[in-house]
C-alpha cells in the first residue's frame, strides 16, 4: 500500500507516465488520503492538473482546480471553472463537441515544453467525487481542456503525443534533453 507521503512528481521519461491505470473499485480513505496528497504535490508545483500516473501512481484519479473564466457565460450550463480543488475518480467522457481548438497546453511531468494540442472545446465528463459518488458535469474552456489532458494521462497518453506537427519540431531538442537527463 502506498503511504501518501511517498509521492512525489514523476517527470518524462518515467515509464510510469506510459501506463494505463487501473479503474478504482471503492472510494475509501486510502484513495481519499492519496487525492489529497496529490492536490497539495498540484499546488506545490503550481498546476491546475494533476493525474495519478504523475504522481507514480496507476489508480484512475485526477486532480484538478482551475478558476473560472470571468469572460464566460454560463448560459448553457457549461462550467468553466472548478469551485476550488475537484478530485475526479474513474472519469469518462459521456460527450464531447464537434468544435475543436488548438491551444498552447503545458504539463508538469515535461517541465520547459509547450504546444498547440487541438482537442474538443466542450465535454461532459462523467467521474466519481472524493466521496464516491457519481456526477456529470459539461465543461468549457480551459477547464474541459485540463479534463482531457488528465484523463489521457490515465491512458499513459502526453501532450507529446497529440501536439501538431510545428508544435513536436519545435520542442524536439527539449524533449531531447528531458530523455537525457
Ligand atoms: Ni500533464
Amino acid at each position: 500500500m502506498t503511504d501518501p507521503s511517498d509521492l512525489r512528481l514523476r517527470q518524462y521519461p518515467d515509464p510510469i507516465l506510459r501506463e494505463r491505470a487501473e479503474p478504482v473499485d471503492e472510494v475509501d480513505d486510502r484513495v481519499r488520503g492519496l487525492a489529497r496528497r496529490m492536490i497539495e504535490i498540484m499546488r506545490e508545483a503550481d498546476g491546475i492538473g494533476l493525474a495519478a500516473q504523475q504522481v507514480g501512481l496507476t489508480i484512475r484519479v485526477f486532480v484538478c482546480d482551475v478558476p473560472a473564466d470571468p469572460d464566460a457565460s454560463e448560459t448553457d450550463g457549461v462550467v468553466t471553472g472548478t469551485d476550488g480543488p475537484m478530485v475526479c475518480i474513474n472519469p469518462e467522457f459521456v460527450d464531447a463537441s464537434d468544435e475543436r481548438s488548438p491551444f498552447d497546453e503545458g504539463c508538469l511531468s515535461l517541465p520547459g515544453l509547450r504546444g498547440d494540442v487541438i482537442r474538443p472545446e466542450v465535454v461532459t465528463l462523467k467521474a466519481l467525487d472524493a466521496e464516491g459518488r457519481p456526477f456529470e458535469v459539461r465543461g468549457g474552456g480551459l477547464l474541459a481542456r485540463c479534463w482531457q489532458h488528465e484523463t489521457d494521462h490515465l491512458d499513459g497518453v502526453l501532450i507529446i503525443d497529440r501536439m501538431t506537427q510545428m508544435s513536436r519540431l519545435k520542442n524536439r531538442r527539449k524533449l531531447r534533453e528531458l530523455e537525457r537527463a
